[in-house]
């Protein structure tokens, strides 16, 4: 079975310390020989993206392999189904079930960015593209953002916290945000998800009808636990950021109003949009956001203007993190993905 790098959960804190070890290792210096010489990866993405789209294509070019980017369904690439037995006669025009494995005959790994329909929860919740490039592939393959995690952000986000304080038993905010549309969750469920596996109290500070999916809130709240942490859910801002080391903005869409925009009001915008104010009630905590990021809603910009932001850092991360989640899962002797595929048919 290939490695793949998919979901936090399938990882322990000790071996997401291991590849943000390797990420600031290769920061520092980049490897004197080209590891994925000879490996060409593809990374499809069926929704818009820029650092995540970049920092892989620039990962593997500097390790020496070949990156190839779709965009899949919209103009160059086929649109693709995912659920078995349909009568494809929509927009679609390939099934995953045989675009995987094409893709694994001609390239070592796969990257799928997937975003949720967002019509429902519990489909999206399947991740059913996602579920068919795993099931499909016979290469390793990384999950780009899908509805329920983003845990190549969660690594880069663990680095540019540990590249200024030793995470565990500090306070880590995850401060909902306003918004025009119904973001998916997946950047909060990994940030918090990473938060307490690194040991740090979590506070999540919503609106009402705005909490994460109860599966996620169960490993935070285990992982909390384990780690003789706290973890805490509340509508007060900007009680909230008292004391806090890290806050974490981020807006998401509504379990309870599934598919549906934040309210557009301007008092309850004003009251959750993270000001400078509020960043004055913490403990000097840095303020991150995974970008994009649209300004004075979210964020007004004297705090990403202003001394606590570490946005373009993070951001810098994700390159450095990229690499080292390619050689976890490539960096081994070549195989061809035709004599894995091979293998499998015996
Ligand atoms: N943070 C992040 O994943 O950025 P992109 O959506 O631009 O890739």
């Amino acid at each position: 079975m290939p490695r793949h790098f998919t979901h936090l959960k399938d990882f322990t804190i000790g071996e997401l310390d291991g590849l943000v070890d390797a990420a600031s290792s290769l920061k520092k210096s980049a490897p004197s020989s080209f590891p994925l010489a000879g490996r060409s990866l593809a990374f499809c993405f069926m929704n818009p993206s820029l650092r995540t789209q970049v920092s892989f294509s620039v990962a593997t070019a500097s390790l020496g392999g070949h990156p190839v980017t779709l965009s899949l369904g919209s103009g160059g690439t086929w649109g693709m189904e995912s659920v078995e037995g349909v009568v494809m006669d929509g927009s679609a025009a390939e099934h995953l079930k045989e675009a995987v494995p094409v893709l694994g005959r001609m390239c070592q790994g796969l990257g799928l960015r997937s975003f949720p329909a967002g019509k429902s929860w519990a489909e999206d919740k399947t991740e059913p593209a996602l579920a068919a490039f795993l099931k499909y592939s016979t290469v390793p393959v990384i999950n780009m953002e899908s509805a329920g995690g983003h845990p190549c952000q969660a690594l880069a986000d663990l680095m540019t916290i540990r590249e200024r304080m030793r995470p565990k038993g500090k306070n880590f905010l995850l401060s909902w945000a306003p918004h025009v549309k119904p973001l998916p969750m997946a950047v909060a469920n990994s940030a918090v998800e990473m938060a307490a596996m690194a040991g740090m109290n979590v506070t999540i500070a919503r609106p009402e009808g705005y909490d994460l999916d109860p599966e996620v809130m169960a490993r935070v709240s285990r992982n909390c636990a384990a780690n003789g942490a706290t973890v805490r859910v509340t509508d007060e801002v900007p009680q909230a950021f008292d004391g806090q080391h890290v806050v974490y903005g981020k807006s998401w869409g509504s379990l309870a109003n599934y598919g549906e925009p934040p309210s557009s009001d301007p008092v309850f915008r004003r009251k959750w949009t993270i000001s400078a104010e509020k960043m004055r009630r913490t403990s000097g905590a840095l303020f991150m956001h995974c970008l994009p990021v649209r300004r004075n809603l979210v964020v007004d910009d004297a705090v990403l203007d202003g001394p606590w932001s570490v946005v373009v850092d993070q951001a810098e991360n994700r390159l450095h993190t990229a690499k080292a989640v390619l050689l976890h899962l490539l960096a081994s002797p070549a195989k061809s993905s035709t004599a894995s595929a091979r293998r499998h048919r015996k």
